[in-house]
């Protein structure tokens, strides 16, 4: 099938070279032309493990405009190359969120504008983007105000995590699609004809709500076992082990457990935020939701407060923080815990020096307001001098390999506070580390 995608951010992106993967013809369109320019000579604007090469294999740039073969990808800012002849069209904008906690659909909108003005056949319009319920109907609305040809909307929302995002894309645990048609049912079921696992076929409106309630339960795990460890931590209870003890009844499951900073990342802080809005605005008050977003926020005051109490204040004091990203395998910085860590500890005047192994350090200043300068560093141990504590603020691998005792070598004084529990207790403190850590 030709298939085009508008929008080539994270979940775009993905989805367009993984179903270029499975045969089909996709013409990838953004409005972005910098970004297009770049994608064109195979420059992928994110990290995402086995995205590049899964690229480089589909051999894009040996395509003409809009002549494109089965099994390839090319990209484009002409929307009608995109648009033309496509029978599926995914809509993968962004959908920020307002200062006032609305979503913000202009993206969304501005893609139904294009596919209105360009559509010249039959297609079904996917919406992959998180998006309000109700949303699909007004994508309908847009569209055929410019094309009053035949076409339907469906809504497949997307499940994909940063860092396993093709692994995810490749092994789903299930598919939703949200159709009003039997014609795009067909279609799109015929799409995903080749994946093994369940396919949920149910109105747009529920699939649109599928997702976000998927978010906010996933984020409700983990403010959950953060408010356990926080229990934990007053009647000497290890958290670890409480969360693999609960994860073993299949009814509550060991992911999503881990207690630490809270979440961050594109999705997770926005969409709870939406959906806790969603409600408002629908006379109903989310009471649960609301706890979990102040749990979250609470975890990265709590780390600070810990922080400062074993160095008695932190006026001046000089803090690494290893970590940057809102996990690890990925180079995405968006609402990560580091960035409310570094407001906190500046709010008290220490010194922030950081490294992270993936952050683009230019950009992780110019897109955060900070008070004062950071200094980043390309290696982990060098960027530990003459601090007075390490804080761990992303599980990345190689901190959890990093050699402890030259980590103490280096540092003016031996503490440790690790946000993601990443250390063995027995062993930090064998070394003669002062070390703490959420709920052990
Ligand atoms: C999430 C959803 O998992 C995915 O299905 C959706 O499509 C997009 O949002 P992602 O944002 O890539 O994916 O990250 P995820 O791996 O889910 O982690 C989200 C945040 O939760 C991270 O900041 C992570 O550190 C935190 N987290 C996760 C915890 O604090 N504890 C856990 O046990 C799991």
């Amino acid at each position: 099938m030709k298939i085009a995608i508008i929008g080539t951010g994270y979940v775009g992106l993905v989805t367009g070279v993984c179903l270029a993967d499975l045969g089909n013809s996709v013409v990838c369109y953004d409005i972005d032309k910098e970004k297009i320019k770049r994608l064109q000579v195979g420059k992928i604007p994110i990290y995402e493990p086995g995205l590049k090469k899964l690229l480089e294999s589909l051999d894009s740039s040996k395509q003409k405009k809009g002549r494109i073969k089965p099994g390839k990808i090319i990209f484009t800012d002409d929307p009608k190359t995109a648009i033309e002849k496509s029978k599926l069209i995914f809509i993968a904008v962004g959908t920020p969120q307002k200062r006032n906690g609305e979503v913000d659909l202009s993206f969304a909108k501005s893609a139904a504008q294009t596919i209105g003005k360009f559509l010249n056949n039959y297609a079904v319009v996917v919406n992959k983007s998180t998006v309000p319920v109700g949303t699909g109907k007004l994508v309908k609305k847009i569209i055929s105000k410019k094309y009053h040809g035949d076409f339907d909307i469906v809504s497949n929302p997307e499940f994909l995590k940063e860092g396993s995002a093709i692994e995810d894309f490749a092994n789903p645990e299930r598919i939703i699609i949200g159709a009003e048609s039997q014609k795009a049912r067909k279609i799109i079921n015929r799409l995903y004809q080749s994946f093994n696992c369940p396919i949920l076929n149910t109105s747009l409106e529920t699939a649109e709500m599928i997702k976000y309630a998927s978010n906010a339960f996933l984020a409700t795990k983990i403010s959950f076992i953060n408010e356990i460890a926080n229990v934990c931590e007053r009647v000497d209870a290890d958290v670890k082990e409480v969360a693999t003890g609960m994860g073993l009844d299949s009814r509550i499951g060991k992911s999503f457990l881990e207690a630490g900073l809270g979440y961050g990342g594109s999705c997770f802080p926005k969409d709870i935020k939406a959906l806790h809005n969603i409600a408002l605005s629908n006379n109903y008050r989310f009471k649960l939701l609301k706890s979990v977003i102040q749990v979250n926020n609470d975890q990265r005051k709590l780390l600070v407060e810990k922080t400062k109490r074993i160095l008695k204040n932190l006026n001046d004091k000089k803090i690494c923080l290893w970590g940057l990203a809102f996990k690890p395998d990925t180079d995405d910085f968006r609402e990560s815990a580091a960035i409310d860590l570094i407001r906190l500890f500046q709010k008290e005047n220490a010194r922030i020096n950081a490294y992270d192994p993936q952050i683009n350090y230019e950009e992780f200043v110019n897109r955060n307001n900070f008070k004062n300068k950071i200094n980043f560093y390309s290696d982990k141990y060098t960027a530990l001098k003459n601090c007075d504590a390490l804080v761990i603020t992303t599980e990345w691998n190689e901190f959890k390999k990093a050699d402890l005792k030259k980590v103490k070598k280096i540092l003016k004084k031996p503490v440790v506070v690790d946000g993601r529990n990443i250390y063995n207790l027995e062993k930090v403190k064998k070394l003669g580390f002062k070390y703490l850590n959420i709920g052990r």
